[in-house]
């Protein structure tokens, strides 16, 4: 039996202030093509990683609205302008390649050959830009990983990689290590 189709709007209802309609169908479309590749059942059981056994979905939720809000209070005090059409759909499309990097297994998850063998974000960076999604937003995709290849250098690119990192306290993991040296 086919999944059901995915309601994007229902899930994440920041998609609608997309202004750009053609922009707000073509996020809508790459969410369903790696939905349809995925091999999930149920979205709300895709992890955020193997071992950060948190929803993905929960995670997106949380930092589209953070990155519209943060965006919103920089803009305000200090003047800092966003392309917010940009913003939304690249946090939108930045952490779904998990659909397909990861595969349940038992009662856990493994990576899958997408997972295993390409950086994070890089399929759905190349679906969204077959799709017809612009560069900007493929670069927000593509850059927001601490492991990308390229660093963020436009200011949504830039905002999105902090708060994707941010979230990950939001939801109660711990990312600091530190190795303390001691000099004598
Ligand atoms: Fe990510």
């Amino acid at each position: 039996m086919a999944k059901a189709r995915l309601d994007v709007a229902a899930l994440v209802p920041e998609i609608r202030l997309i202004q750009d309609a053609e922009l707000r169908r073509m996020v809508a479309q790459v969410w369903q093509r790696l939905w349809d590749e995925s091999a999930f059942e149920r979205l709300e059981d895709v992890p955020v990683s193997p071992d950060t056994p948190y929803p993905n979905v929960r995670h997106i939720q949380a930092y589209v609205k953070t990155a519209v809000a943060v965006a919103r209070i920089y803009e305000e005090v200090h003047g800092t302008a966003y392309n917010y059409d940009h913003l939304i759909a690249g946090a939108l499309l930045a952490d779904i390649s998990k659909l397909v990097e990861h595969a349940p297994s038992g009662d856990g998850y493994v990576k899958t050959d997408i997972g295993r063998l390409l950086p994070h974000a890089s399929y759905a960076g190349h679906v969204a830009l077959e799709l017809g999604v612009p560069l900007e937003v493929a670069h927000i995709i593509m850059t927001h990983s601490p492991n990308a290849g390229t660093a963020p250098v436009t200011p949504e690119a830039q905002l999105f990689a902090w708060l994707d990192q941010a979230d990950i306290v939001g939801f109660g993991y711990d990312i600091w290590h530190r190795k303390v040296v001691h000099y004598q």
